[in-house]
């Protein structure tokens, strides 16, 4: 069934133990430390100021990473503020009020996940909710969060809508292709929000927040709401624990743009540990492609030397893809080559 166990309710009891399908015993928590210095960031100001050794930096860190902090990215920190304050009300509602956003089976929205094995549950209570454009709006969500919750919501998701196209668009410079071969795929832009709840878990080392995977999108703009750390990027291999900085944002590759780039720009693989002694709150934003946007390799990156790494395909086929099978790394974008 779709209803799993709330893991906010169950760490409010007194547990030394989680129960057994939260166990992952061959868990690898281990991570690459000697890297953690060369987590690329990225200054949005020097960008806009024509910084040509700052795009250099935005080029290497989408090719080697497929991620990035982004700072002085001149988002309003009162708008960040109160989608924090929002997003940590609603997590304060008592159960039986939650249980009215519930997530249903026919459009994957509201608070909880879904289930593909379980034997395998994840330590997390995610919200997902899709925000853009407008009609796709869900009135079962927007016409019943309480006021401060859905104002902010709106709020931010013009104001993130904003940034994705803005990064987008030195992406382009810096893979000195026209401004439109990549936008023109995100002309009807969708965009969904996603904010993450973990509880403190008393056996950090046996339990995953979330599995390793890829974001299915172009692009994740990803708030570290309260700078617990947890996010972990793959990299050679090697897990990357991520440091929240302060007024950042973490930018994520998705699979989309690694097939619209043809695999020039990659997408990331990551995922979400947890630890025994706070709580953590992660809010995504993600964008890609409308549904019915179709996608493929853009024609100027296709060359003779590199011919094109993926099939073409509708952007809402993949999403469907994705979405009803189970995180495993990026399996579901090695399909499209
Ligand atoms: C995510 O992959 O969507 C969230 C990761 C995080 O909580 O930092
Ligand atoms: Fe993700």
């Amino acid at each position: 069934s779709l209803m799993v166990p709330c893991v906010q309710e169950l760490a409010k009891q007194p547990i030394t133990k989680v129960p057994p399908q939260y166990l992952r015993p061959n868990l690898d928590t281990s991570t690459d430390t000697t890297s953690l210095s060369k987590v690329p960031i990225i200054d949005l100001s020097k960008l806009v100021s024509g910084d040509g050794d700052e795009l250099e930096k935005l080029d290497h860190a989408c090719k080697e990473w497929g991620f990035f902090q982004l700072i002085n990215h001149g988002v309003n920190p009162s708008l960040v503020e109160n989608l924090k304050t929002g997003v940590q009300e609603f997590l304060n509602l008592p159960m039986e009020e939650k249980k009215n956003f519930w997530l249903t089976l026919e459009d994957f929205e509201g608070f909880g996940h879904s289930v593909f094995d379980e034997k395998k549950l994840d330590w997390i209570d995610p919200f997902f909710i899709n925000t853009l454009p407008l009609f796709i709006r869900n009135p079962r969500f927007f016409n019943n969060f309480p006021d401060p919750l859905r104002i902010s919501l709106e709020n931010y998701s013009l104001e993130m809508e904003k940034l994705c196209i803005t990064i987008i668009e030195y992406m382009t410079i810096a893979l000195k292709i026209k401004r439109n071969e990549v936008l023109e795929f995100f002309e009807n832009l969708f965009q969904a929000m996603r904010w993450n709840y973990y509880p403190p878990c008393p056996q950090p080392k046996n339990v995953i927040g979330l599995d390793p995977h890829s974001d299915a999108g172009g692009l994740s703009i990803l708030l570290q709401a309260n700078e617990i750390e947890g996010l972990q990027v793959k990299k050679d291999g090697k897990w990357i624990p991520i440091k929240p900085i302060s007024n950042a944002f973490a930018i994520i590759v998705g699979d989309t743009l690694e097939i619209i780039t043809n695999g020039i720009y990659r997408s990331v693989e990551h995922r979400a540990t947890v630890n025994s002694e706070k709580e953590r709150i992660s809010i995504v934003t993600f964008h890609g492609p409308l549904q019915n946007q179709v996608i493929h390799p853009t024609q100027s990156l296709v060359t003779t030397e590199r011919p094109a790494l993926f099939k073409q395909i509708v952007a809402g086929d993949y999403y469907k893809i994705y979405f009803s099978s189970k995180p495993q790394g990026k399996k579901c974008l090695d399909v499209m080559r």
